[in-house]
């Protein structure tokens, strides 16, 4: 029996609702905020700082194709220290939870901007992006389990706060890779990243990216996250923040079902900004209907019976 509740928690954070923003394609504009309810939104995951401001790839940096969206923004950030001074003490007023993003080429940039974070009374998780395809050397950290675990194990003395590592949909053994974050000290999982794309304007016989290939989000690629989601899952005890393809509650439903204790949502959120609101409406009359509560239905995926 359901009281319709949205509220869970995922790696030592309570949140009331499974829906988050998914890192990079939502800021923290009080305007786009204040369209949501805070009821409706569990967390604020916000884009990728790095140490050092990174002016990004060349444009064009986002092409649409029907299964969704190719992007090479290429980690375009203004740095660490603009964002201690400009971003954080704006944050204290955000009215959900915020997770920060810390991105970087070595250990110790991780380190850097996960100890900064660690200091801002704004930032109540650190999710650790060891998976963008955009930037060179962007997924050594989590497509080498060694690598993966080093860099989790060295943000874990450098924060006492919720530590999630967002995990590359391009691996062969996602099980493998969850491990080593769980090994490393991780709290939470974020599975996964855009996957490398391409689009081609075949007539200027050129990418339709100025970075060439870029990131893949989406439908598109919905039942990728959907398997990553139910692998990582299964290969560890720590709780999986589904990221991939999600736009409706009928889908944060599918991840829950496949092991997901929460859902972001990227792409689909660029053309309704308020969609966190509606899919938590449909959400709550969904478990209502079918009396049912998204604890009691998380990780239940039963394999296909074996053909006789
Ligand atoms: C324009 C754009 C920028 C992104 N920037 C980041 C980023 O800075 N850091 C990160 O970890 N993921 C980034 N992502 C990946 C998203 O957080 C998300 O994992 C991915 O888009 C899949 O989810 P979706 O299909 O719901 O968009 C970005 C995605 C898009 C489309």
């Amino acid at each position: 029996m359901s009281d319709a509740s949205l509220a869970v928690s995922v790696g030592g954070l309570r949140l009331s609702s499974p829906l988050l923003t998914a890192s990079g394609t939502f800021g923290h504009d009080p305007a786009a905020l204040a369209l949501l309810d805070p009821a409706d939104l569990g967390a604020l995951v916000l884009k990728t700082v790095t140490p050092e401001p990174r002016p990004g790839n060349p444009p064009p940096r986002m092409a649409e194709f029907r299964g969704g969206v190719l992007n090479s923004i290429g980690l375009e950030n203004k740095g660490l220290d603009y964002w201690r001074e400009t971003v954080a003490p704006q944050l204290e007023r955000v009215p959900v939870p915020v997770v920060a993003n810390a991105g970087g080429h070595r250990i110790a940039d991780y380190v850097a901007v996960t100890t900064a974070f660690d200091a801002m009374a704004g930032v109540a998780a650190v999710e650790l992006n060891l998976s963008c395809p955009n930037v060179d050397g962007g997924t050594r950290f989590a497509t080498d389990p060694g690598a993966l675990r080093e860099v989790v194990a060295a943000c874990r003395e450098a924060t006492a706060k919720p530590l999630w590592a967002k995990l590359s949909p391009e691996v062969s053994d996602v099980a493998s890779l969850a491990r080593a974050a769980e090994a490393g000290g991780a709290d939470a999982l974020t599975v996964c990243n855009t996957m490398r794309g391409l689009l081609v304007d075949w007539r200027a016989r050129r990418p339709r990216l100025g970075g060439g290939t870029g990131g893949m989000s989406g439908p598109a690629i919905k039942p990728l996250a959907l398997r990553l989601v139910w692998e990582a899952s299964r290969a560890c005890e720590l709780p999986v923040v589904a990221s991939g393809g999600c736009q409706s509650a009928e889908d944060v439903l599918e991840f829950v079902v496949a092991g997901a204790a929460a859902v972001q949502i990227g792409t689909a959120a660029f053309r309704r900004p308020d969609l966190f609101s509606i899919v938590a409406r449909d959400l709550r009359g969904l478990l209502e209907e079918e009396r049912v509560g998204l604890e009691e239905l998380r990780a239940t995926l039963e394999p296909s019976p074996p053909v006789s």
